[in-house]
């Protein structure tokens, strides 16, 4: 298979290979979206949005971080009201969404806004200067590279498709037994080999009794498994939101998955050739709800809800903006009314986009968000 992409970034991997012998697959995406200045999030291209390779729902209307907005101080009112409350968003990207979560509680919740303290923690520095700027009139906000870097919050921590962002290790099924794909070279062009996984693969399988197919090639997200405890461990009382695609890992491991649910996003498209336009594209897989479930009790989050993105919005009162809009009647009300729509679309975003509930030293915890909840099938049902 030949590297095509950037020539920086391709012959700095091709180096490590030289030196260290293959590398894990987990190692090549690490390196494809995070390589200091070259790869795909740390470096300056526009990368969500129109002019970028994919869209987000925070990019497509204000509605879905007004409603956020609504439950966040509804759990402001409820668990915290009038002392230390915080907002952290992870992976924020441009900013879009804590703008539109800021915008609405700013104009509708003035107590909350007071004593609000809102922050951003976002790895890439192309998105970390392009939220400065989007942000810069909101009051108490602050910004950081790392999660490492806050202490004891007390409120909200949420995110936006940030878990299925992150480098995963890819796994193959022969003979009975579990190998784990690496790279090496083969001339100027890379070969995939299977090795011996490492320990910590074998013992997610395990925890999360998870038997994959023979032949099937999958995901394993290390790396969600650490930041969700990290997480725990960084909440002294509150909620998490976990907003981004993906299933329990019943679901996520059936059979007729037998490739996995790793792909690339490239101007609009899709595509399943993780080793073309290395460093210009997006490389996502879908989340292991259950996994963030599991390894989050560890660090003392209880979990309180799965539901998918339309139940979400719409329990908190996305047809009173719908009813709204269609009462307006105008021209400019249609065309949002057809925007937002597409948000709750069941086989699009309102089904493909769930949102896990975490919550931690909350007694009772009980939020208007799991109000309406979807049917209980596989794709929903987390086994605690
Ligand atoms: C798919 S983008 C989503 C951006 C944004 N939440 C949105 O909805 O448009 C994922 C973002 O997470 C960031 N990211 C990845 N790992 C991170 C980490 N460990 N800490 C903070 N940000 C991270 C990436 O740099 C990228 O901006």
């Amino acid at each position: 298979m030949h590297l095509t992409g950037k020539e920086e970034l391709i012959n700095i991997i091709k180096q490590k290979i030289q030196q260290e012998g293959a590398i894990s697959f987990k190692d090549f995406m690490e390196m494809a979206l995070y390589y200091p200045n070259l790869g795909y999030y740390t470096s300056e291209k526009e990368k969500i949005g129109g002019l970028g390779d994919f869209y987000t729902s925070s990019e497509l209307d204000p509605a879905f971080g007004n409603l956020l907005a609504k439950q966040f101080n509804e759990i402001y009112e409820n668990y915290f009201k009038n002392q230390k409350f915080q907002i952290v968003e992870i992976g924020s990207g441009k900013g879009y969404l804590a703008y539109d979560v800021l915008s609405y509680i700013k104009n509708n919740y003035p107590n909350l806004y007071k004593i609000l303290e809102f922050i951003s923690v976002e790895k890439s520095p192309y998105h970390r200067d392009y939220q400065k700027k989007l942000l810069k009139d909101f009051d108490n906000i602050s910004f950081h590279e790392d999660l490492t870097e806050i202490n004891n919050i007390n409120g909200i921590i949420y995110s936006n498709e940030l878990f299925d962002a992150l480098p995963v290790h890819l796994i193959r099924k022969i003979n009975g037994k579990i190998f784990e794909v690496y790279i090496t070279l083969e001339g100027d062009d890379i070969k995939e080999v299977l090795k011996e996984p490492q320990k910590d693969i074998l013992q997610y399988l395990k925890d999360l009794n998870i038997d994959i197919s023979e032949g099937m090639t999958t995901e394993i997200n290390l790396y969600a498994k650490d930041l969700i405890q990290e997480i725990g461990n960084k909440l002294e009382k509150g909620f998490v939101f976990t907003i981004d695609y993906g299933y329990p890992s019943k679901e996520l491991y059936k059979p007729y998955r037998m490739r996995g649910t790793l792909l690339c996003y490239y101007k609009h498209t899709y595509n399943e050739n993780f080793y073309q336009n290395v460093g210009l594209q997006d490389i996502t897989s879908h989340v292991n709800f259950s996994a963030l479930v599991y390894y989050g009790k560890k660090s003392k989050l209880y979990f309180l809800g799965f539901t998918d993105q339309a139940h979400f919005l719409i329990s908190l009162g996305l047809m009173d903006i719908f009813q709204e809009l269609q009462e307006k009647g105008d021209y400019k009300s249609y065309e949002r009314l057809n925007r937002l729509k597409t948000l709750i679309l069941p086989k699009g975003m309102g089904e493909k986009f769930k949102i896990l509930i975490q919550s931690k030293n909350i007694q009772n915890p009980d939020i208007a968000g799991l109000k309406n909840l979807p049917y209980e099938s596989d794709r929903y049902k987390i086994e605690v």
